[in-house]
């Protein structure tokens, strides 16, 4: 690792990297990922021993705080995340104001900036209290902002957390409750649904974190910095390839038609690529793809739902992982390639999906944000770039141009 700033400051030069394949923009103690050996650790533990051992709750504290919480800390930090899950009464006027079928993201874009105009007092980021209590509130009311979109654009009536449930109970009450009372916690579902969270929640400096940090890098408050994350993670190329995935297996529809979209992914003509393949870091394999392969099935056999989009799934990762051009260039299904078949299988349209994944990872965008903003080094966030325009020539009238 070449710290470039000595470099930069003695010479003038600097470096030129497109996508930052190769520049780390900060220290972090919160995530390690080894792509090569398919290693992912948020706070030095396993990413599937936390999927398999801990909840939610557990991983968020990990994030923010560095250490598990013990039994004490836990249930302080789950009570102060449910007494934070409501949200002001006005804030369902703003998402009248949305069009009926507008798509999920676009709401939750433009609500949690609204965060902002709503929570003036957890806006000044100089006071540490105040920047704790923005980001429980910020973890605590995703959920029912993400159920609130959802009613929203089905046009049933929102419905208010019950705090007596699980941070992913009480997600799927307010989601699917129709009506409330009668509505009961699957527990399969719910742990399930927490797993998901869990393998969500962070992973490093990925360009949606990237953007949450670039936007606190200015002083901007942690509601706007959280909204400029979720717009980032909405690409396709990004968070929104769980939906591309699940909209391609869809497509394919039978494990016949698959050889057909291997040879247009392979295509460099065809500007087609097999979603839920590849990853910028992992060269290997994903191990959160790995967890979700396992969950994907024991989820549709717990809940007796036989899909075929699974079976195209298996056997397009099969044919896959076998195919030279896929070898060659190292692409593995990555997280988004089964996180769909589960969703879709709990019953989430394809346009929640990306909801979802904002949901969970809020909790690292928050952890990220708040490092940054204490680390003595923070600078704002000001890359160069290497001109190509044209050189300096002078202003022409526009009747003479
Ligand atoms: N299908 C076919 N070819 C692919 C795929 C794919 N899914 N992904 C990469 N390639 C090829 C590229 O065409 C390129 O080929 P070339 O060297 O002949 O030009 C080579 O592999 C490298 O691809 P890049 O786009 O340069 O790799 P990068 O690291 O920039 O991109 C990315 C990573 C964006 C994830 C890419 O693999 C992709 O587009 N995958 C599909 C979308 C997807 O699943 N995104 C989810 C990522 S995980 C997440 O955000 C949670």
């Amino acid at each position: 690792v070449v710290d470039i700033r000595k470099f930069y400051a003695d010479t003038g030069a600097f470096t030129y990297d497109p996508g930052f394949t190769s520049t780390a923009s900060c220290e972090s103690k919160i995530t390690y990922i080894d792509g090569d050996a398919g290693i992912l650790l948020h706070r030095g533990y396993p990413i599937d021993q936390l999927a398999e051992k801990s909840s939610f709750m557990e991983v968020s504290y990990l994030l923010m705080n560095g250490e598990l919480p013990n039994k004490a800390e836990l249930d302080n930090f789950t009570y102060t995340i449910n007494r934070h899950t409501m949200v002001h009464e006005q804030l369902a006027t703003f998402y009248r104001g949305f069009r009926r079928d507008a798509h999920p993201m676009a709401v939750m874009t433009g609500v949690v900036g609204a965060l902002s105009a709503f929570y003036h007092d957890s806006t000044d980021i100089s006071d540490p209290d105040q920047r704790r209590i923005a980001s429980h509130r910020l973890i605590a009311k995703m959920p029912t902002l993400a159920a609130m979109a959802y009613k929203y654009t089905i046009g049933q009536p929102f419905l208010y957390p019950d705090n007596n449930l699980s941070y992913a109970g009480n997600f799927l009450r307010m989601t699917f409750g129709v009506p409330a009372e009668e509505y009961q916690v699957d527990p399969i579902i719910e742990s399930a649904m927490d797993k998901i969270f869990i393998l969500h929640a962070d992973h490093e400096q990925n360009a949606s974190t990237s953007t949450v940090r670039l936007a606190g890098s200015s002083g901007a408050n942690p509601f706007a910095c959280i909204a400029a994350g979720i717009a980032c993670l909405w690409g396709p190329a990004h968070g929104g390839a769980n939906e591309a995935a699940l909209n391609m297996l869809r497509e394919i529809g039978t494990p016949d038609r698959i050889p057909e979209y291997i040879a247009r992914a392979k295509n460099k003509d065809d500007p087609f690529r097999l979603m839920g393949f590849g990853h910028r870091v992992y060269k290997n394999f994903d191990p959160r793809a790995q967890v979700l392969s396992k969950a994907a099935t024991e989820v549709l056999d717990k809940l007796g739902i036989s899909d075929p989009v699974l079976d195209t799934a298996r056997e397009l990762e099969q044919i896959a992982l076998k195919d030279q051009y896929f070898i060659d260039k190292k692409l593995y299904p990555n997280v988004d390639f089964y996180s769909g078949v589960i969703l879709s299988a709990i019953g989430f349209p394809t346009s929640m999906f990306t909801v979802l994944f904002a949901l969970a990872r809020t909790a690292g965008w928050i952890a990220q944000w708040n490092e940054m903003i204490t680390d003595p080094d923070q600078k704002i966030g000001r890359p160069r770039q290497l001109y190509t325009g044209a050189t300096q020539r002078d202003y022409v009238s526009v009747e003479s141009r």
